[in-house]
């Protein structure tokens, strides 16, 4: 393995001489790669670097201002963050199947950041936090495309008539390797150690129609549970875990008075690759916790289950 904080001084010279004076822009997600890129390149070209923030509406709670203080205000990098959930909202409108919504969740995000970065005038760079594992995932997917069981669409896939060159200085890490580098560049390890989020965010995590409301309540109800695995301990020790929000009323009692709300699951999983997994035997006194909490917590929810599949066959998101 590499010794990090020498690595990350190569990294940062061959950056330099490759940029020269030119301008760069990063799409910033929020996850660790994008993340580590960005701190990277910041660190070699400082406001040569700007980065894209597009919050889509469908992020967990809290999350585009906690990667707005990070990169804003603690490492003072340059980014602009575009409030497109209205427009993402408005093409999901009516659109129940899987595919469909992450294709249009693909496309918006291209639209947006194409019209953002057409604003930063004469740059020549765009950086993107392709690892290793993606650089042979995609080589593999070119004669493997009917296998593809859902699409992926992360912030990689820009299309070429963006007429920039390509940065990718995370292309020869593994993700633990990323993960150290993140904490050499001085990023929280909060950051450098969350669970892996899919691109098209809660868009897949609320079955059927995407609507406001529910990415509302879903938002919630996950934020409970996140933070009740930090407090156990559990979440080192799980490798995904999320709520996820099914458009279906059951009725429940609540004081004097009878409910008819939404029902919440609860997905966690063990894994080492993604491409198989068992579901987390959490403990059931941290189950009836986080319950007890969404149910009198989040006015809207009043039933919570633990998703209890497998995968294969189950997939780890439900849709
Ligand atoms: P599944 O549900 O296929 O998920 O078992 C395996 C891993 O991939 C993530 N995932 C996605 N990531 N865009 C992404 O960037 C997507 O459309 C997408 N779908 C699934 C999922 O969160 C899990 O880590």
């Amino acid at each position: 393995s590499w010794n990090m904080p020498n690595y990350a001084e190569e990294a940062i010279g061959k950056i330099r001489s490759a940029v020269g004076n030119d301008k760069v822009i990063l799409g910033l997600s929020g996850g660790v790669d994008s993340s580590v890129a960005a701190a990277l390149i910041h660190r070699a070209i400082g406001k040569q670097l700007t980065c894209v923030f597009v919050d889509n509406g469908l992020l967990r709670l809290n999350e585009a201002k906690q990667v707005m203080d990070i990169f804003t205000r603690n490492l003072d990098v340059t980014v602009t963050q575009v409030d497109a959930s209205h427009e993402f909202f408005k093409y999901l409108q009516g659109v129940s199947d899987p595919e469909t919504k992450r294709r249009i969740i693909g496309r918006e995000f291209v639209e947006v950041f194409q019209r953002e970065s057409a604003k930063i005038t004469d740059a020549k760079w765009l950086a993107q936090g392709t690892i290793y594992p993606d650089v042979i995932e995609s080589a593999g997917s070119k004669t493997n495309k009917a296998h593809t069981i859902k699409s992926h669409h992360n912030v990689g896939g820009l299309p070429e008539t963006l007429h920039l060159q390509l940065l990718e200085p995370l292309r020869e890490l593994f993700k633990d390797e990323v993960r150290e580098l993140g904490l050499a560049l001085g990023l929280p390890r909060e950051m450098v150690f969350r669970h892996p989020f899919p691109g098209p965010g809660l868009g897949v995590r609320i079955l059927g129609e995407v609507k406001h409301e529910y990415a509302e309540l879903l938002r919630q109800a996950d934020a409970i549970f996140i933070e009740e695995l930090h407090l156990s301990g559990w979440y080192e020790k799980t490798s995904q875990a999320f709520a996820v929000f099914l458009p279906v009323k059951s009725v429940g009692v609540m004081g004097d008075g009878r409910t008819y709300d939404y029902v919440v699951a609860l997905r966690a999983v063990q894994t080492q690759d993604f491409m198989t997994a068992n579901w987390a035997e959490l403990p059931y006194s941290l189950l009836s916790k986080v319950s007890n909490r969404i149910i009198n917590e989040v006015r809207g929810i009043n039933r919570v289950v633990y998703d209890i599949s497998g995968k294969p066959p189950a997939t780890i998101e439900w849709e």
